[in-house]
């Protein structure tokens, strides 16, 4: 066996210099990918507030944390949509005894599900990856799938201030795209008012939170401590992925001043018509 086989948490060296940041956590462990922690998203799932009739769609769920916290609470049905394979089958086990829940393969621009057919979508971290069309694209989708009157819960990253200097902008993107080796495209909080309006949504509520996927404290407050000593133990006997989470954090940290959290609760209005 050659000794990038042998690392001790499994995947091979090769890899974890490539694998896109958020699979790296997940392979090391982490169960909560989005920027603003577990804490951000207990605020969005209590602001969203869903109801033993409400039909939940969660775009892009990964290994499915906020999908445990959805199907342990009220719900008619619940189905993720996920185009990772390996994803996929990790949230089966996490949906397996609970009613009306199922994963399918999928991507949030074309979602396959009917007209009107939801009345609460969920999506975190993963608008932040995609282009201007593909977000204004997804909006769409979230809007032709939503009832009217239904909620929208969002978590991604932002930009800070509104008004940064659009070169300060690009060159955050650039730096954390390079670092997490996916394209990170954070808007501003006005940046992403603009795309959900654009779309016909009202702003129902909006929120912010630190951006410290990768720092300790959030890693220990997120995972619960057992969780983060396993994550902290996988991440010190693999010295590729140790390498590329501190090479992430240095960027996270760099520019901490223009990046944050933000989670926002859309809403689509009952009576289209009336409101424009
Ligand atoms: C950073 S992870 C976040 C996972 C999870 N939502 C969380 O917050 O822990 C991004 C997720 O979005 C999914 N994703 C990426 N592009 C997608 C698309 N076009 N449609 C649906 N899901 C997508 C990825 O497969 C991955 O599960």
């Amino acid at each position: 066996m050659t000794e990038e086989e042998n690392t001790a948490t499994g995947p091979r060296t090769a890899e974890e210099h490539r694998a896109p940041g958020h699979w790296l956590l997940a392979r090391m462990g982490k169960k909560v990918l989005r920027p603003g922690g577990i804490e951000l998203t207990r605020r969005m799932l209590s602001r969203l507030a869903p109801q033993s009739q409400d039909r939940i769609v969660e775009l892009g769920p990964g290994i499915g944390r906020t999908a445990q916290i959805l199907v342990s609470g009220p719900h008619a049905s619940y189905t993720g949509i996920e185009p990772n394979p390996e994803a996929r089958e990790q949230i089966r086990s996490i949906l397996a005894g609970h009613h009306n829940a199922i994963v399918v393969e999928g991507d949030a621009q074309t979602t396959g599900q009917p007209d009107d057919s939801a009345t609460v979508l969920v999506s975190e971290a993963m608008l932040t990856m995609q282009s201007e069309q593909d977000k204004a694209a997804i909006a769409a989708e979230v809007f032709r799938v939503l009832a009217p009157g239904g909620r929208w819960g969002i978590h991604e990253m932002s930009l800070r201030p509104d008004d940064v200097d659009p070169k300060v902008a690009t060159d955050v993107s650039k730096a954390l795209s390079r670092t997490i080796k996916v394209g990170a495209r954070p808007l501003t909080t006005a940046g992403w008012t603009k795309v959900f309006t654009d779309a016909g949504f009202e702003i129902d509520w909006v929120d912010h939170n630190d951006m410290r996927l990768v720092e300790p404290s959030r890693i220990i407050a997120d995972e619960g401590l057992i969780g983060a000593l396993k994550f902290f133990n996988n991440v010190r006997r693999n010295p590729a992925a140790r390498e590329r989470i501190l090479a992430m954090r240095k960027v996270f940290r760099t520019h901490q001043d223009h990046i944050a959290a933000v989670a926002m609760v859309l809403r689509k209005p009952n009576s289209i018509q009336e409101d424009k």
